[in-house]
């Protein structure tokens, strides 16, 4: 491990900025067009109501990137299915829309309309905190022939095997953890350990048996809400540890036809497609973010979401923006009372590079995945805009993205909340002013905690009398980053 100083950067002057490739207009779908190449990935803020509604933050948060006029704004991941999520935006009813219209109100106004407007669409399983294990052996762990057998096996014990359910669930609260072992199997070891996490693979679940039979309409109906809040498009979730990222898995072996093969793990994110598709106008963007590089064992790698990508444009996706990792497989062990995280971990790492990295250190990281992809996608004879992020902190290392042709747009997440004016500061010449982003990933460690996430460069930076400025529950932090008076 290294740590790495952010790259020295020689701004340019206006007039250079004027003529970049970054703020230069791209076609996004059929009819549309972003004005810029500049492009503010998905982001969870935890600010939803507890029931998935926009509230007055999360308009004060979009409004907040709206003012620095990315080409594009992706709204956080929000959730297809009308069930209770905590504070994560829905679309999964029409009691959401009129939430979601006023979000795209007001970044078109805060943008002066220069912004296009995505909303990510994300499906997930269930995933429980890690328990303590005391209740994890009186209530959740499952009593059945095949785990009496394993405590046979385990300890030659036939009296302790066919006892009592609840002389068996004691014998557990108080057996040597080596014992423990021998007799769970590795999902109640994960259960004990980390928490019980639903897979695609268990097909003896009916309601994931069902996904591919209700997932599209899922899909096509939360799109239909978006397009009529007045949003620009969607953006399909089928990356990180979410469920549609987990079909195109390699580690999907599902045997009914939605897993094993290449064909058969992209099936299901090809019929969402398929079904937002034939929902929406013609002119209404649908792209997707999936994976480049899985980087978990077992796991999908670049040559997968090579082939992946040309399907996709094959298929007419409006853009494939690449990211990389994020899984729950490789993620940290919890704490009690916890739930696991998928951005720890070595997958996690290379998803939200810190500059306590490798040799290579996290500056343009993943863009060689969206490289290699674009190029296949080219080869092929399709236009799809290709959109890179990880690490992109200063104007030349996007400059050096397009001019290479190694995407199309390319995304800043965290150096975009460190100053979400940065993209006009650079286009107006006054990239010394930009407060620069740390990579030390103190906002990564507030969504870890569901807490709302703000920037250690600006969130202790108000006077604690100013009623007008929104704060933290504790009232130690303000919720947006402060205007820059002259960043307009
Ligand atoms: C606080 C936070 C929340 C995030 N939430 C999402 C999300 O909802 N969906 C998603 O695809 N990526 C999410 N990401 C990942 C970012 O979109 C981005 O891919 C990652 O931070 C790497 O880009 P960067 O180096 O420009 O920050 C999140 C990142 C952060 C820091
Ligand atoms: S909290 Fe740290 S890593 Fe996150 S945006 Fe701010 S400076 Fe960057």
């Amino acid at each position: 491990m290294v740590r790495h100083a952010l790259p020295q950067e020689r701004w340019p002057s206006a007039a250079v900025a004027a003529d970049a490739r970054w703020f230069s207009p791209c076609s996004l779908g059929a009819q549309r067009v972003a004005l810029r190449r500049t492009w503010v990935p998905a982001m969870v803020p935890w600010r939803a109501s507890d029931d998935g509604f926009v509230t007055q933050d999360v308009l004060d948060w979009y409004a907040r990137f709206a003012r620095g006029k990315p080409g594009v704004l992706v709204v956080e991941a929000t959730g297809i299915r009308d069930v209770p999520s905590g504070p994560l935006l829905r679309a999964g009813h029409d009691r959401f829309v009129p939430g979601l219209t006023q979000l795209a109100d007001v970044v078109r106004e805060h943008s002066g309309g220069a912004t296009r407007l995505l909303v990510q669409l994300i499906d997930f399983l269930a995933i429980r905190r890690r328990p303590e294990p005391s209740a994890f052996f009186a209530r959740f762990l499952r009593v059945d022939h095949a785990l009496r057998d394993r405590v046979l096996a385990a300890t030659g014990d036939a009296e302790l095997a066919s006892a009592s359910e609840d002389r068996l669930r004691a014998w557990f609260t108080t057996a040597p953890r080596a014992a423990i072992d021998r007799t769970l199997d590795a999902r109640e070891r994960e259960a004990l350990d980390f928490g019980a996490r639903e897979r695609v693979t268990d097909l003896h679940l009916p309601h994931v048996r069902e996904l591919p039979r209700v997932l599209p309409e899922l899909f096509a109906a939360a799109a239909a809400r978006v397009e009529a809040a007045g949003c620009d498009g969607v953006e399909l979730h089928y990356a990180h540890a979410y469920t549609m990222a987990s079909f195109l898995s390699r580690t999907n072996d599902r045997d009914d036809g939605y897993g094993g093969s290449l064909a058969g793990r992209m099936r299901l994110p090809l019929e969402v497609h398929a079904a937002v598709r034939a929902r929406v106008a013609a002119g209404f963007v649908v792209g997707c973010r999936f994976l480049g590089d899985e980087v978990i064992d077992g796991g999908s790698r670049l040559d997968d979401a090579v082939a992946i990508g040309v399907a996709f444009a094959r298929a007419g996706m409006d853009f494939l923006s690449i990211s990389k990792g994020g899984k729950f497989d490789d993620a940290k062990q919890p704490k009690v009372g916890e739930a696991a995280y998928p951005y720890t971990g070595k997958s996690g790492h290379e998803c939200m590079p810190t500059v306590t990295i490798d040799e290579r250190g996290p500056f343009s990281r993943n863009v060689p995945l969206a490289a290699a992809i674009r190029a296949a996608v080219r080869a092929e004879g399709f236009a799809t805009p290709v959109v890179t992020a990880g690490g992109i902190a200063t104007f030349s290392q996007a400059e050096r993205v397009l001019e290479l042709g190694e995407a199309d747009f390319v995304a800043a997440a965290r150096q975009s909340l460190a100053d979400p004016d940065w993209f006009e500061k650079v286009r107006l010449g006054k990239g010394d002013e930009v407060r620069r982003c740390k990579f030390t990933n103190y906002c990564e460690a507030l969504d870890q905690q569901h807490k709302q996430v703000t920037c250690q460069l600006w969130d202790r930076t108000f006077d604690p009398a100013d009623a007008g400025v929104a704060k933290s529950p504790d009232g130690r932090r303000r919720l947006v980053a402060p205007d820059a008076p002259d960043a307009s």
